[in-house]
Order: structure tokens, then C-alpha cells, then sequence
């Protein structure tokens, strides 16, 4: 039997009325997405791209105007595809007298968890976050970087299938970034599918297994993250000791020649074979000092997608 699809997003179309004048503002156009069980997937833009928006209609907040939302084979709107996902708010809105234990109930209880079971699991999902069991503090006394655990101590009550993340870095320090990143991966190891919208790319670039790039409502490019970066090809540097290279006219065809320091770096285009350039390095009797191939990073992608956008859209 075909399994179906964790995510599946046809042809989707959300608009919103603004003003007194109701002018339509299109935040959606002819969106699709297809996201697999197990994947981890980054789903990347700039602010206002739409992520927050596609994401409410995933979780059933917002109904498209037109094409259709699924998870797990069943339309966003079911209360059934909801059982299956949780979901962390971009901006989550706590109940701050509540201390975490008595949160925890409220939402577990909120989603149709039976008191004993959410009971049960509030003590190892708190240690689970780094959340001390007996926290006896309400929420309002909570840093940024704890309410964030919180939220996300929220979604793992229920144990689900896909977790759907609003920008689960944001506002965070590296080390709190790190334990989001960590803990993206485990629920990947554990077999879980993740949808989590993010700015910080680098962080996006060491958990996903698939990204999108959304602008503007739409995806402008996608892909397994390796086969992104591979198709980004950047060129090869190789810094040679001193400037003795810089006027070699037999180098400067085969690499552009810079000034670096004391010393000359050569820049061999990117998907260029570098030997003939060392071979004149060789016969030339220059002294490399180091060589090296920077991989493409997600930022990179993730820009050039961009400007390519702007290229197009350009009068
Ligand atoms: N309730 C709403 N009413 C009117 N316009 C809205 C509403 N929600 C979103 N928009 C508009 O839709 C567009 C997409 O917003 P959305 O919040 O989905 O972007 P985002 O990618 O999540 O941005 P950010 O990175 O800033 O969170 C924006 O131009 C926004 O102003
Ligand atoms: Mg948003």
C-alpha cells in the first residue's frame, strides 16, 4: 500500500483583505509542497515570504482560497489530520500564571489527551526540554529561551507523527539554538517528520534533509539540501607565498590573481579543473601555502535564489 504524503500542499492560494478599502494582499500563490514521512524539511524566506501563513493552514488555523492542504492523506481543515501533528506558534501565546507542569495539562488536555496519560508524561517531557519537574515558577517569570522549551515541551506530549515548528530558533542564544537543532534531529532518528520554517539558515543547513526557499507566496526553488549545495559550485583559492605569481601571464589565464597580504591568492573558476594551474604553480616554482574549496552554504543558495527571482521580475 502507498503511504501517503506527511505534507501535501497542491496549488494553494491565500489572500487577505486590508483596510477600509479591503484591497486584496495575495500572501499565497500556487504553493505545493510535498514532504515525506521520516524527512526533516527547512522551509526557508525572507519575512512576509509566507511561511507563517502556509503554516496556519497546515495546522487548520486558516482555510486556502483555493487548491488543497493534506497531512497524512487527510485535508488540514479534519480535526482527524490534527491528531496526528503538533505544532509550535511563531509567537506563543502562554497563559503566564500557570506554572510548566499545570501549562502542560492545559494543552495536553486541550488536545483530547486523557488526564492520566498527560500526567504521566509531564515529567519526563519536562526533562526532556531541560525543564526542571518541580519548576515551581509561573511563566511570566520565564526567560525568552525557557518559554521556548516550554512550547516546545508542548508538542511533545502527545508523541505525534509530524511536528510543524514556526521558527523554532528565533530569539534564541547558540546554545539554545543548538538544543532546538538537537533535538530536530533526534525526533528525525526517532522517525518523525519535522516542518519547520526558519531565517537562520546555517542552523536550517546541519538538521534538514530537504529545504524550499519561499518569496513572496512563492517557492522559488527546492531540493535535497546536498544536491542544492553541489549545484552551487564555488571556486577553488589557493594562496601562494609571496608576489612573485602576480605577473606570471601564463597563471593569470588560467586563474584570477589577487593581492592577499604579502602574498598572492589565485582563484581557479568555480567547476574548473584546477591541475593546470598547478602545474604552472609547479613549474613556476611558487610555494603554496594552502588550498582549499569552500563549500557552497545554504545562505549562499538562498540568495542566489533570490536574486534570481529579482532578475526575473525586473523590468
Ligand atoms: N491576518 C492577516 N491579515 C492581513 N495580512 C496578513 C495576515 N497574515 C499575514 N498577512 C500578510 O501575508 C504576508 C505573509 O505573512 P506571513 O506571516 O505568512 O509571512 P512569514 O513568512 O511568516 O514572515 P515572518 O518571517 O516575518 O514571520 C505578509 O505580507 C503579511 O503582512
Ligand atoms: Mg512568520
Amino acid at each position: 500500500m502507498n503511504q501517503n504524503p506527511a505534507i501535501s500542499i497542491q496549488d494553494v492560494e491565500k489572500s487577505f483583505r486590508l483596510g477600509l478599502l479591503r484591497r486584496r494582499h495575495v500572501a499565497l500563490q500556487g504553493l505545493s509542497l510535498e514532504i515525506q514521512p521520516g524527512e526533516i524539511f527547512g522551509f526557508i524566506g525572507p519575512n512576509g515570504a509566507g511561511k507563517t501563513t502556509t503554516i496556519k493552514i497546515l495546522v487548520g488555523l486558516l482555510r486556502p482560497d483555493a487548491g488543497s492542504a493534506r497531512v497524512f492523506g487527510r485535508e488540514a481543515s479534519d480535526p482527524a489530520a490534527r491528531a496526528r501533528l503538533s505544532y509550535l506558534p511563531e509567537m506563543p501565546d502562554f497563559y503566564d500564571y500557570l506554572k510548566p507542569a499545570e501549562f502542560l495539562m492545559h494543552c495536553g488536555r486541550l488536545s483530547g489527551m486523557p488526564t492520566g496519560r498527560v500526567r504521566g508524561r509531564i515529567p519526563e517531557v519536562l526533562a526532556r526540554v531541560g525543564l526542571d519537574p518541580a519548576e515551581k515558577r509561573p511563566l511570566r517569570k520565564f526567560s525568552k529561551g525557557m518559554l521556548q522549551r516550554i512550547g516546545i515541551a508542548q508538542t511533545l506530549l502527545a508523541d505525534p507523527d509530524l511536528y510543524i515548528f514556526d521558527e523554532p530558533m528565533s530569539g534564541l542564544d547558540p546554545i539554545g539554538r543548538r538544543w532546538v537543532k538537537d533535538l530536530i534531529l533526534d525526533l528525525g532518528r526517532a522517525g518523525k517528520t519535522v516542518f519547520f520554517s526558519s531565517h537562520v539558515l546555517a542552523e536550517a543547513e546541519a538538521v534538514c534533509t530537504r529545504v524550499a526557499f519561499l518569496n513572496r507566496g512563492r517557492v522559488i526553488g527546492q531540493g535535497p539540501l546536498a544536491e542544492l549545495l553541489r549545484g552551487h559550485q564555488t571556486p577553488t583559492e589557493i594562496l601562494l607565498r609571496g608576489e612573485a605569481a602576480r605577473k606570471d601571464p601564463e597563471l593569470s589565464a588560467l586563474a584570477r590573481i589577487e593581492p592577499s597580504g604579502p602574498d598572492t591568492l589565485l582563484l581557479v573558476a568555480a567547476g574548473q579543473d584546477p591541475g593546470p594551474a598547478l602545474a604552472r604553480i609547479s613549474a613556476g616554482g611558487y610555494r603554496i601555502l594552502s588550498m582549499q574549496q569552500p563549500h557552497a552554504t545554504l545562505e549562499e543558495v538562498f540568495l542566489r535564489a533570490l536574486d534570481g527571482e529579482a532578475g526575473r521580475s525586473a523590468p
